[in-house]
This record gives structure tokens, C-alpha cells and sequence, in this order.
């Protein structure tokens, strides 16, 4: 994609987010049907719903034959990246859009032929927009964000971790994990992880790592990550996987190391 053409899609995408955005937050006064999908808390409302439908119509309006992969059901059906793919999670965070109104983002990235080109993710109620086109610089609104710090210190450094690596994933050997969550310096827990992703960017987390990751979860994120430097893969070290679901590692290759040889060990 050459630059003239990133510009633009950029610019349009931008707008839709930033729209999609005041949707949501209006939809905050009104009472909302709340749904479950895979489980009990595994949480979706009709603003999921809305704000999927409101991309995906523009997207289909204006580029008809750009596809679309998205988690609520309104996107196609893909088995590849070739071409321009839009990857979309409109509401990442629904838990916390639903309990607490605050820590939820939208996601959304272009791919062109599986090379991520854009990268946009915004916290909805803080207003703040998280923006990558590839090789000009990760922003967060108008600062760029310098470059991931070549060394932490795992002793110093805070890991994004939820509650699913220490206790309940049946895969990871559990007391490598406790011993990991003793060793660093902190942990933490967004509950969105296109937010989460957006941390480690930003340099507020040093390193994330996850179990049950989709494509829309991290498609924006990666490439905001690896604009600053970061590396992102699965947890074994392997390429992410955009047609189903993925663990995964995020923060600056020498965590990633550190963390993967040390103390990731898959059933
Ligand atoms: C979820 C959030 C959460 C992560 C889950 C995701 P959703 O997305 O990103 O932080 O731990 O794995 O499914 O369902 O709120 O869009
Ligand atoms: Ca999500
Ligand atoms: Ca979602």
C-alpha cells in the first residue's frame, strides 16, 4: 500500500472511530440487553452489535471489495489476508463497558496482503486514540511514542497477566507462573486487551501475556507494538494465528526471551 493510499484510509478510518466512539457513549444513559455468548461471562450488547454493523456498513459502502474480519458476525467469512482486510473489535472490554462504563476500547486495523498498515485503537471514555501507519511512528493522540527500552530488568518490570494464567488454564505449568508473578516487580490487569496491547506500546506495561487472544483482540495492537520495537507472538514463540484462537507474548525481545525460556511451560 503505497503512502497517499495509507493516508487516506487512515483518515477515514479515524473518523469512524472517533463517530462510533460518541455512539457509545451516548448509549451509556440508556438501558442496555445484555447477552451471553460462549459462557456465563462471556458478556455482549446490542452497542457490540451496533457499533460492528455501523463499521461494517461504511466499510462496504465505500470499499467493496476490502473484507472484513470481525467478532460479532457481521464481517466475512475469511481463510486468508490477501487483498485489504479490515480486522474489528468493536467494543474490546465489554465486561468493563458493562459493569464499570470506563476501560473499554474499539479496535481496528488494516491489513493489506497480511501486512498490518494500520493500527487504531481508542479508549472510548478517557478520549484518547492510540494511532500507528506502518513506519511513521505509534502515536498516543498527538505524542509518538518512543521506542521500547532495549533492557528491563525482570525484577523491575510489570507483566499484564489475568487470572486465567495463574489458576485456571489447564495448559500452563501453574507454579512456573506463580514463580513468575513473584519475580517481577508488579502485575496488572486491564480487562481489555486492545488496552492492554496499547500498555505495552506505551511502555506503562513491560510485557502481556494471555492465553485466549482472537484476531480482532490484537490485530491493531500488533502493529503498534512492533512500530515501537516490541515483539508479538504466541506464548511457544510462534507467529500469531489470525483465523483462530491464540495465546500470546507482547512487551521488548529481551522479556520475551527471559519469560519464554524461563517460565512458560505448555502442557
Ligand atoms: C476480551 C478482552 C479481555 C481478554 C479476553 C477478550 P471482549 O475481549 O480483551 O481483556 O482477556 O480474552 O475476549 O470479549 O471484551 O471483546
Ligand atoms: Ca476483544
Ligand atoms: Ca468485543
Amino acid at each position: 500500500m503505497d503512502k497517499v493510499e495509507r493516508n487516506k484510509l487512515y483518515e477515514e478510518a479515524k473518523s469512524w472511530v472517533v463517530e462510533a466512539g460518541e455512539l457509545i457513549r451516548a448509549s451509556l444513559d440508556k438501558k442496555l440487553q445484555i447477552d451471553t455468548k460462549s459462557d456465563a461471562n462471556d458478556l455482549v450488547t446490542e452497542m457490540d452489535r451496533e457499533s460492528e454493523k455501523f463499521f461494517v456498513d461504511k466499510i462496504k459502502l465505500n470499499h467493496p471489495s476490502h473484507k472484513i474480519i470481525s467478532e460479532e458476525g457481521f464481517g466475512d467469512d475469511l481463510s486468508t489476508l490477501e487483498g485489504t482486510v479490515w480486522i474489528l473489535d468493536p467494543i474490546d472490554g465489554t465486561m468493563n463497558f458493562v459493569h464499570q462504563k470506563r476501560n473499554f476500547a474499539i479496535s481496528l486495523a488494516i491489513y493489506q496482503d497480511g501486512v498490518g498498515e494500520i493500527g487504531l485503537i481508542y479508549s472510548v471514555m478517557e478520549d484518547v486514540l492510540y494511532h500507528v501507519k506502518r513506519g511513521e511512528g505509534a502515536f498516543r493522540n498527538k505524542t509518538q511514542l518512543s521506542p521500547l527500552k532495549d533492557h528491563v530488568a525482570i525484577e523491575e518490570s510489570i507483566l499484564l497477566v489475568n487470572s486465567s494464567l495463574c489458576c485456571e488454564n489447564k495448559r500452563l505449568n501453574h507454579t512456573k507462573i506463580q514463580e513468575l508473578v513473584k519475580t517481577v516487580r508488579g502485575t496488572r490487569s486491564y480487562g481489555s486487551g486492545a488496552l492492554e496491547f496499547a500498555g505495552v506500546a506505551d511502555g506503562t506495561l513491560d510485557a502481556y501475556i494471555s492465553m485466549r487472544l482472537s484476531p480482532w483482540d490484537f490485530a491493531a495492537g500488533a502493529i503498534l507494538i512492533e512500530e515501537v520495537g516490541g515483539v508479538i507472538t504466541q506464548i511457544d514463540g510462534s507467529p500469531l494465528d489470525f483465523f483462530g484462537e491464540n495465546t500470546s507474548f507482547s512487551g521488548n525481545p529481551f522479556l520475551k526471551d527471559e519469560i519464554i525460556n524461563n517460565y512458560i511451560e505448555l502442557k
